[in-house]
């Protein structure tokens, strides 16, 4: 019989509710998914994130950005957090904070982030806001490997939603957010079942 293929090592990062974190739990229950959640680290306390984790029983952690002198200090803090749980892929789910070359050079190359508009537009923490005060008629998340930028790096996959005549910042951010997590969970099974190349901004899962 062959070797079972050991499941991908995945921490996640949040900042917030915690929901796209939740979807990939629940996928990962699925030992065919390919990946497991073995840790969850957070910027701050008494989220819902760090409730789903520790529902979850996983290990988590927190590393709050006021607790350090500086940046860099905080940077390598969670580097070291993160590293302690040997990942094959970072993924922010909703991680409002930006991280700095510390972290980048330690997993530049496997952390994913979710961001809930269709970059290259409306980059930045008010995504849905900024997409609806502009007038766009279509908008929805994209997954995308984090680089030295403000949501900048290379794209593995978009989804679309329409933005409806009675749209207000919630009801786009929540038709938004259904997709991103169908997405996030999709996409997050094919990269650490197929693996993948970034050969310039372009991405391929073979
Ligand atoms: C997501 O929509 C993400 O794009 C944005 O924050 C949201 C996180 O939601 N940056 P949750 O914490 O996963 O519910």
């Amino acid at each position: 019989m062959p070797e079972p293929v050991p499941a991908a090592r995945i921490v996640v990062l949040v900042s917030g509710s915690g929901s796209n974190l939740h979807a990939l739990l629940d996928a990962a229950a699925d030992p065919a998914y390919g990946a497991q959640v073995v840790a969850v680290g957070a910027d701050r306390d008494g989220i819902g994130g760090l409730d789903h984790a520790a529902a979850a029983g996983l290990p988590t952690f927190v590393v709050p950005l006021k607790a350090y002198d500086t940046r860099e200090e905080w940077d390598r803090a969670l580097t070291a957090q993160v590293a302690e749980h040997r990942p094959d892929l970072v993924i922010s789910a909703g991680f409002l904070k930006l991280v700095g070359p510390n972290f980048l050079a330690a997993f530049g190359d496997r952390y994913l982030n979710t961001h809930n508009t269709l970059l290259p537009a409306f980059p930045g923490i008010h995504g849905p806001r900024d997409a609806l005060a502009y007038g766009v008629k279509i908008s929805g998340a994209t997954l995308f490997f984090v680089d030295a930028g403000t949501d900048t790096g290379p794209i593995v996959a978009q989804v679309a939603v329409p933005v409806l005549d009675d749209d207000d910042e919630e009801t786009l951010t929540e038709r938004i957010k259904s997709a991103e997590r169908r997405q996030l969970v999709e996409q997050v099974g094919r990269l650490v079942r197929n693996g993948w190349t970034i050969i310039g901004r372009k991405v391929t899962i073979p």
